[in-house]
């Protein structure tokens, strides 16, 4: 049984104790929030030790991974940390505020022999890992363009409002944004060239636009978090094969092709009692790469999906893209 710390209780905390709570092999036997409820709230899940701060459950839980869903500007800290005290470590993104903390954590897993997978989840998700299996197959013949959007209401949720300061977050270019740069860039790497425009209007970073030029194909990437609360979380992406058109839009995932257009079916896994005691059924992605992550652990072997050297690259491609001047 895999003997997990869970640091950061809030929204992702939530969610990734949800996703523990339907690995089999996987329990949290100890979790870590400076809100002393939020922790309560994770604790009875699986009867988990609680700590008032993630250094203390570093210094003194008995665990065999830790889990980081702590702000951003926290995450280069503890992860240096926690890679002295276990060998797997999880890290959420954006990997970490800076490029030289990600370098830090890259250099500190080399040091140590620490695994460290970092939840670019989107590489996890049902509708892009298949996605990412019809690029492969070559079945529809060669990308001509692409287009991934990820659309969001404010994210109000934050402790301490820690995602509406850029100093924190990065703000929605660095910490929404980021999910589709690391999916393209894990399909297509590094663009010829690329062009990118902030709206001037707003907090900083709050939409950002970009077009990505590659040989003989465009890929755009447009994320914003500067809409109405009222206005649906939105995660799209539409590409042009040479043979047909691959769309998830709308709740819907089509394949259109001159023969006609056909649904792509996905068998999506049930899962059920989360901490509001609901059905916890569509943890997504979120559950796929911490079952990845937990197998990884229970059998000692290397992280080679969403490794920290990924997410660094994608850190770095995103930060030039954000100071990218016409
Ligand atoms: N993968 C995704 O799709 C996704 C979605 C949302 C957030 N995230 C990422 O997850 C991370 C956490 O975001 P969130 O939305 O859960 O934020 P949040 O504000 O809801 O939760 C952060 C928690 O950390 C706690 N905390 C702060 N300092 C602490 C410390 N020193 N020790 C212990 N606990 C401490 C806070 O009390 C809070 O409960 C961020 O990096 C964010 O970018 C990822």
């Amino acid at each position: 049984m895999i003997k997990v710390g869970l640091i950061g209780c809030g929204f992702m905390g939530a969610m990734h104790a949800n996703c523990y709570n339907n690995i089999k092999d996987a329990t949290v036997v100890a979790v870590a929030d400076v809100r002393r409820e939020k922790a309560e709230e994770l604790a009875k899940l699986s009867g988990a030790e609680i700590y008032a701060t993630g250094r203390e459950l570093i210094e003194k839980a008995d665990v065999d991974v830790i889990d980081i869903c702590l702000p951003t500007y926290l995450h280069a800290e503890h992860a240096l940390l926690a890679m002295d005290k276990v060998k797997y470590v999880f890290v959420e993104k954006p990997v970490t505020l800076t490029l030289d903390e990600g370098k830090a954590l890259i250099e500190k897993a080399e040091k140590t022999g620490a695994q460290v997978q970092v939840g670019q989840v989107i590489r996890f998700w049902d509708e892009y890992v298949e996605l990412a299996k019809i690029i492969k197959s070559g079945k529809l013949g060669k990308v001509v363009n692409a287009n991934f959007r990820r659309l969001s209401p404010l994210p109000t949720w934050g402790w301490e409002n820690w995602l509406f300061d850029i100093k924190k977050s990065g703000g929605a270019g660095q910490d929404l944004h980021v999910h589709d740069i690391d999916y393209v860039l894990s399909q297509f790497g590094e663009p010829k060239q690329f062009f990118s425009a902030k709206s001037v209007l707003g907090r900083e970073n709050d939409y950002v636009s970009t077009l990505m030029k590659y040989d003989d194909f465009v890929v755009s990437v447009e994320g914003t978090w500067a809409l109405p609360g009222t206005y649906p979380f939105t995660a799209t992406f539409r590409v042009v094969f040479e043979k047909g058109v691959v769309e998830n839009q709308g709740g819907k995932f089509l394949c259109y092709t001159d023969g006609g257009v056909e649904e792509i079916k996905i068998e999506k896994v049930q899962l059920e009692g989360g901490v509001s005691g609901g059905n916890v059924s569509d943890l997504g992605g979120y559950y796929n790469e911490l079952v990845y992550f937990c197998d990884k652990a229970a059998k000692g072997e290397k992280v080679e999906q969403a490794t920290v050297q990924d997410a660094v690259a994608s850190l770095d491609f995103l930060l030039r893209e954000l100071a990218y001047k016409a």
